[in-house]
């Protein structure tokens, strides 16, 4: 009852300015081990977060292949897993034709085990993408034909395992703007890609690659009679410009006769920097394309993106309330759109978490390096947070 009371309080408090919500630098990434991580979760008594969605759609979790032993409690609470390392080009494909599906075969041998379903995160993306792919001197049709053949023996290797692929990840210009968007020179390319040709899709094949990867995808899982589905993810599709820029891509795949089936909205957001109207509108407008829509990295940062003056040693209960207000606000968006709007509209199928707990979050690092962040739903005792009991009390 308090909570609900301090979640009303401070509704009025997000009349933030929409800006970039960027999570990602544009290195490229080095092959990641999973770290070691030795803990025995705690439980308190409270309804599990896949019990209480039964009704609506999965709620999934980022994890690593360390994560999960320790974490198996709180795994209970979600029906849905994605990776966050172990299915990226590098971490698959290493050298071309060398595959190594390890680590993320044990997630996925854990997943079945456990009844939870598998997000495969991601096929086609600039970031963590072994030089060897696309690098100065690589030609367009090499490109292609690599992409191509990761995609096949990718989508063959998981098979139905896998029920839903980010065939591309963050093909879109950071926060383009309105002109940008008009004149249709939204896509991801040069300084906000690697800033080199490699990994730079855009620069190589326009937005060839883009149509490539998901006619590969496409075709092999008519081939194998698989019946999976495939999703553009990107990130700040809640903004307005970039949701046009996101829904002008989808017309023209969709005026190609591409198949497309959902928009994964990563929804790495910021406090204060959150427009849930605009959420909202981006929901609508994704659905009316016919298409699915899922929320697929979901986490909240306490701070505002970019470095900041204060750093907290604990989150304070303040910053707890409001982060559950945003929390509850975006579920509830979210449980609105879980059936069709109107026939031929898509709907919200799924919100993964990006992380287990707030122990485990990226955020830690990201964009500061070592500054604590506490952006999930179950804080670093594993213990449930405002957050929780916004997104569960409804
Ligand atoms: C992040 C992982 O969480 C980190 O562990 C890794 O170092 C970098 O990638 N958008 C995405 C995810 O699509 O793949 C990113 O995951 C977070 C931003």
């Amino acid at each position: 009852m308090r909570l609900r009371h301090v979640r009303l309080g401070v509704a009025k408090a997000f009349i933030g300015v929409a800006v970039l919500i960027a999570g990602c630098s544009a290195n490229q990434e080095q092959v990641e081990q999973s770290p070691e991580v030795e803990k025995v979760p705690e439980q308190v008594e409270v309804p599990l977060l896949k019990d209480v969605y039964a009704d609506y759609f999965p709620i999934g979790a980022a994890v690593k292949t360390g994560y999960i032993e320790p974490y198996s409690d709180l795994m209970n609470h979600y029906n849905s897993v994605s990776m966050e390392y172990e299915m990226k080009w590098s971490a698959l494909q290493p050298e071309e034709g060398r595959f190594s599906y390890a680590a993320s075969d044990e997630i996925i041998d854990y997943a079945k085990k456990n009844d939870k379903l598998v997000r495969g995160h991601t096929l086609v993306w600039y970031r963590a993408l072994p030089a060897w792919v696309l690098s100065e001197g690589t030609t367009e049709e090499q490109a292609l034909d690599r992409m191509r053949a990761h995609i096949a023996a990718v989508i063959e290797h998981y098979g139905e395992s896998v029920y839903t692929w980010d065939v591309v990840n963050e093909a879109l210009a950071d926060n383009p703007t309105q002109a940008q968007v008009d004149s249709g020179n939204f896509y991801r390319t040069g300084k906000e890609a690697t800033g080199t040709l490699t990994g730079d899709w855009y620069a190589l094949t326009g937005i060839d690659y883009i149509k490539e990867a998901f006619r590969e995808a496409d075709r092999v899982r008519k081939e194998l009679g698989l019946d999976i589905t495939l999703f553009y993810n990107d990130y700040g599709l809640n903004i307005p410009a970039k949701r046009e820029a996101a829904v002008k891509l989808i017309k023209e795949l969709q005026a190609d006769g591409i198949a497309i089936d959902g928009i994964g909205m990563q929804g790495h957001y910021y406090l204060g920097d959150f427009i849930m109207d605009e959420f909202e509108n981006s929901i609508k407008a994704f659905t009316e394309l016919g298409l699915d829509v899922q929320v697929t990295e979901l986490d909240i940062s306490i701070y505002p993106y970019g470095s900041t003056d204060e750093v907290y040693d604990e989150l304070p209960e303040t910053i707890a309330n409001i982060q559950a207000v945003m929390y509850g606000g975006i579920f509830n968006i979210a449980r609105n759109y879980s059936t069709p709007k109107a026939e031929g509209h898509g709907r919200v199928t799924g919100i993964t978490l990006w992380g287990i707990a707030d122990d485990l979050s990226w955020l830690d690092n990201e964009p500061v390096k070592n500054r604590k962040n506490w952006p999930l739903l179950f804080d670093e005792e594993q213990l449930p947070k405002p957050a929780f009991y916004a997104v569960t009390q409804f």
